[in-house]
C-alpha cells in the first residue's frame, strides 16, 4: 500500500498534468488519437536535408516546420531517400519515411467524431488545421524516369483527397503540397493541363519570362504549376553572412525585387544556401529575410529555429483563385 502511494506521488511529480485532470491534447473529445504534433504551432521553417535527421519528418514537425525536403535516388526499382547511390539504405524509401507516416498522421487528424468531423481536410498541425505541409522532393536521378514512380508513391495521400492540387481551373488547397525540385522541368510539371499535384520550385532569380503578359493570369510561373520560387542567397542577391553582407543595400534591393516578383505571381519566395555561422549573424540574417517577406526560412539547425522568438509578422500565402 505504502509503495503504491509512494509510486503515485512519484508519478504525480513526473507528470503533474495527469494528476490535475488536464485535457489530454493528443486525444480528441471522443477519445480518438489525434496526432503526435497536435498542439504544435507551425512556423515558417523549411527543414533542409530532412531525411538526414533523427528522426526524419518528425523532428521537423515537432519544431513546427511547415516544409520538409528530402532527396530521392531512383535505382530503377525503388525511390530511396538518399543523395548518393552508395548511401541507399534498405527500407529508407520515400513511402516508408514520408508518405506512410504522413498518411497515418492525417488519418488521425481527420478521424471521425470529435473536432475531426468539423474539419474533414485537417492538416498535420492541430493548432492550425488549414496549414498545408510542403513536401519538397529533390530528384537526384533522372526526373522523367522517377516521375511515374513518385506519382504512384503519392497515391495513398491522393486517393484520400489530401494533396493540394490544380484541377484545371483552380488551385485546390490540401493538407500536403508536393514540390518537385532538382531535375524537375517546367515541361514535366505542365504536361497535364487538367490535373497537377506536384508543383515546381520556380527559379526566384529568373521568374520573368518573355511569354509573361501584363495580366497576372498570364505569368509563366504561377500557382497552376509552381509553389515555391527559390534561389541561392549569395548568388541571387550578393548578400552573405558578413555585416557588410546584410548592410549591402544593392543586395537588399535585389532581394526585395525578387520577393515581389514571386509574391506577384502567387508564389512563396525561398532562399537556400543561407550561411549557418557565425550564429549571431545567422539570426540577424534570418530576421532580415522574415522582415523582407520570404515564405520560409531554409533551416539546417532546428534547435536554433526553436529558440527564435517568432514575433515577426509572417503571413500564410493568400488563397489563390483561377490562374492558368
Ligand atoms: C526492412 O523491412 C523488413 C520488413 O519490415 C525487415 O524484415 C528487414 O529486416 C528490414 N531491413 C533492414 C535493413 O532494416
Ligand atoms: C476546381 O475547383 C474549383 C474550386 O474548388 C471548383 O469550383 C471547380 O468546379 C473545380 N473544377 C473541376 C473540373 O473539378
Ligand atoms: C491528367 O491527369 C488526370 C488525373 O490523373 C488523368 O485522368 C488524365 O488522363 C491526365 N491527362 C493527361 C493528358 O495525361
Amino acid at each position: 500500500m505504502a509503495i503504491v502511494l509512494l509510486l503515485s506521488i512519484f508519478l504525480l511529480f513526473l507528470f503533474p498534468q495527469e494528476g490535475h485532470g488536464k485535457k489530454k491534447q493528443w486525444l480528441d473529445t471522443v477519445g480518438n488519437w489525434r496526432s503526435p504534433v497536435y498542439g504544435v504551432e507551425p512556423i515558417p521553417c523549411h527543414s533542409h536535408n530532412d531525411y538526414l535527421r533523427s528522426p526524419p519528418l518528425f523532428a521537423a514537425l515537432g519544431t513546427g516546420c511547415v516544409s520538409v525536403e528530402t532527396d530521392i535516388y531512383f535505382d530503377g526499382q525503388e525511390l530511396y531517400v538518399s543523395h548518393y547511390e552508395e548511401d541507399r539504405t534498405q527500407n529508407a524509401t520515400l513511402s516508408k519515411l514520408y508518405i506512410e507516416p504522413l498518411t497515418e498522421i492525417l488519418k488521425a487528424a481527420n478521424s471521425g467524431g470529435g473536432d475531426g468531423a468539423n474539419r474533414p481536410q485537417a492538416g498535420v498541425f492541430g493548432a492550425a488545421p488549414s496549414q498545408s505541409l510542403v513536401l519538397v522532393i529533390d530528384f537526384k536521378t533522372s526526373a522523367s524516369e522517377a516521375w511515374p514512380h513518385v506519382n504512384e508513391a503519392l497515391e495513398p495521400l491522393r486517393q484520400r483527397g489530401w494533396l493540394e492540387h490544380w484541377n484545371g481551373t483552380n488551385r485546390v488547397p490540401g493538407p500536403v503540397t508536393v514540390v518537385g525540385s532538382g531535375g524537375v522541368s517546367y515541361k514535366l510539371v505542365t504536361a497535364n493541363n487538367t490535373y497537377r499535384d506536384i508543383f515546381l520550385d520556380a527559379p526566384l532569380d529568373s521568374l520573368k519570362d518573355k511569354s509573361d503578359l501584363k495580366k497576372k493570369s498570364m505569368f509563366k510561373y504561377n500557382p497552376s504549376n509552381s509553389h515555391y520560387a527559390s534561389a541561392k542567397l549569395d548568388k541571387a542577391t550578393g548578400i552573405d553572412i558578413t555585416w557588410i553582407g546584410f548592410r549591402n543595400k544593392a543586395g537588399i534591393r535585389k532581394l526585395r525585387t525578387q520577393i515581389h516578383e514571386a509574391t506577384d505571381r502567387g508564389l512563396l519566395p525561398r532562399y537556400w544556401g543561407t550561411p549557418g555561422r557565425p550564429r549571431l549573424f545567422r539570426k540577424t540574417l534570418w530576421q532580415v529575410l522574415i522582415r523582407e517577406g520570404v515564405g520560409v526560412l531554409n533551416v539546417d539547425d532546428l534547435a536554433a529555429v526553436r529558440e527564435l522568438r517568432w514575433t515577426l509578422p509572417w503571413k500564410e500565402p493568400a488563397a489563390v483563385t483561377s490562374q492558368q
